[in-house]
């Protein structure tokens, strides 16, 4: 108890420094009025807050204008994706029992809508606009996506999770050629990884789902991969009485599909990579080009560049690394016409020829779209962390990076859509084993992260 007032006080003192004024503002405002995602049927109790809002002493530095928005409970929490307990899971062992969900539920913290920092590295880029907002995270809702994610009776036979395709232990993808679903069924695809995901909008290969939430319930009902029905799921979630109690807690209408969708979704936003080799090298590459002294003069800068000195002793950059960065970077190799960004990948859909010597090739994006351009293109995936994620491309045909290297050292297979940024590249052994090394150099470390737990 003592510790959640502590908390509780730490949070308040936060929102109180940082809220007024600073360049929040304009998403704050409206959503204040929601504050803390307590629905009617909820457990939360939150008389406490009043108490502790020490009105006088805490307002006299804030603007008048403040006043409405510091009078109320604190409703958001700042956290960095990546660091922390976000996907550790309601603490204790074994199942959870319906008393520790009800006592995680009865803490107002997790309930608190969540600003969310991307972890160093990724934080070079954007969350596209409209996702956050569309579906706030909670560390409520995480924690529910998360035993969502790993629970099998989702499947018809209660065999198949999301985890059965997308596991931590094998890089949040799978090492088979294709996702085997229920009674050992493949399809044509090869499980792309479920981390990073908060960084783009349209899901899978053809980007045929324009959001996670929509792709998250997919797999549900799809007769090669979990095999239910969405209605089987909601059956089977209604009837386990831990989960009716969360999801009464975290959403106004209870148990629905479109529920299930979004507390996945939000998990599966807080699966980010952390800092690799290449980020600490990338980001001090602007410092070290500035006089020492300037640096030193800046109290913030120099803080900067301490911490990424010893990010960058602590992940170094190979000599092989280094080299294969100028080469992926580089004009003549350019595979940042593609991979680039904060995930190293552009969002967009390519022909490499993957598959298309086939006699039916798989079509991709034009399966989509309709448009002749995209025949044969898929989503350029990401760079982070693909050395734990073999076998590679979308058909899981090339079982090593060696291999995907050599495949563009060619130029890709020829047909008639091939990307024009294929070309012969040239490559010696030397330059595919270096660029091998950087793409290893892309790799972080995976948050800490709770497989079972799940409600009995
Ligand atoms: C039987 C294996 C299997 C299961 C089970 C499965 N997936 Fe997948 N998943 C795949 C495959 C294969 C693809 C790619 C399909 C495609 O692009 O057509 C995919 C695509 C995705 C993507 C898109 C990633 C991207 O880069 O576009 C996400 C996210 C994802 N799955 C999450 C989930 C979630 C959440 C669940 C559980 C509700 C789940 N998957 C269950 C195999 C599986
Ligand atoms: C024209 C855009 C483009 C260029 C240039 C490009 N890539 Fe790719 N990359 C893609 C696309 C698209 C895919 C997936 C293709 C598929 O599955 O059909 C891919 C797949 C990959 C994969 C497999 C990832 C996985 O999870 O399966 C790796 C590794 C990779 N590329 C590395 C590189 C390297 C190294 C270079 C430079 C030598 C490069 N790429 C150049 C677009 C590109």
């Amino acid at each position: 108890m003592h510790l959640r007032m502590t908390q509780f006080l730490m949070v308040l003192a936060a929102s109180l420094a940082v809220g007024c004024g600073s360049g929040d503002g304009d998403g704050s405002t409206p959503e204040n009025d929601a504050s803390i995602e307590t629905p009617d049927s909820t457990v939360v109790e939150t008389p406490e807050g009043d108490e502790t809002v020490p009105e006088g002493d805490a307002m006299e530095p804030a603007a008048e204008e403040a006043k409405e928005e510091v009078a109320t409970v604190p409703t958001s929490l700042e956290v960095t994706l990546g660091e922390g307990d976000l996907l550790t899971g309601i603490p204790g062992t074994g199942p959870l029992s319906d008393e520790e969900i009800e006592k995680w539920l009865a803490d107002p913290v997790n309930h608190m809508e969540l600003e969310v920092q991307l972890p160093m590295g990724l934080n070079v880029g954007k969350i596209p606009a409209g996702v956050i907002e569309e579906n706030p995270l909670t560390k409520a809702k995480i924690e529910l996506g998360r035993q969502l994610y790993f629970d099998t009776r989702l499947s018809s036979d209660n065999t198949i999770s999301c985890a059965s395709c997308h596991h931590p232990d094998k890089g949040y993808a799978f090492d088979t050629q294709f996702g085997v679903g229920v009674g050992g069924q493949e399809g044509g695809r090869n499980s792309p990884v479920s981390y990073n995901r908060i960084l783009s909008k349209e899901q899978f290969w053809d980007g045929r789902a324009d959001s996670l939430e929509a792709q998250a319930v997919g797999p549900i009902a799809n007769p090669i991969e979990m095999a239910n029905t969405h209605e089987g799921a909601v059956k089977t979630l209604k009837e386990i009485p831990g989960y009716v109690k969360q999801f009464e807690a975290v959403f106004d209408d209870g148990v629905t599909i479109d529920n299930v969708g979004k507390a996945i979704a939000a998990f599966e936003r807080a699966i980010v990579t952390g800092p690799s080799a290449f980020d600490y090298y990338e980001q001090l590459k602007p410092l070290k080009a500035l006089d020492e002294e300037i640096i030193n003069e800046d109290e913030d800068l120099k803080a900067k560049y301490d911490m990424l000195m010893a990010g960058a002793k602590a992940k170094p950059m190979s000599e092989s690394a280094e080299r294969g960065y100028k080469l992926f970077f580089s004009e003549k190799v350019n595979c940042a016409a593609c991979h680039v960004g904060a995930n190293l990948a552009d969002e967009k859909y390519h022909n490499l020829g993957i598959g298309m010597d086939a006699d039916e090739p798989d079509l991709g994006r034009f399966a989509v779209t309709g448009e002749e351009k995209d025949k044969g293109a898929f989503k350029t995936p990401t760079i982070r962390n693909v050395e734990y994620t073999a076998p590679y491309m979308h058909d899981g045909s090339l079982k090593t990076l060696e291999e995907v290297v050599q495949h563009y050292n060619k130029g890709g297979t020829p047909n008639p859509w091939l990307s024009d940024k294929m070309k012969k590249l040239d490559l010696s052994d030397q330059d595919v084993a270096d660029l091998v090394a950087f793409m290893k150099a892309c790799s972080g470390d995976f948050p800490p992260i709770e497989h079972a737990r799940l409600p009995e």
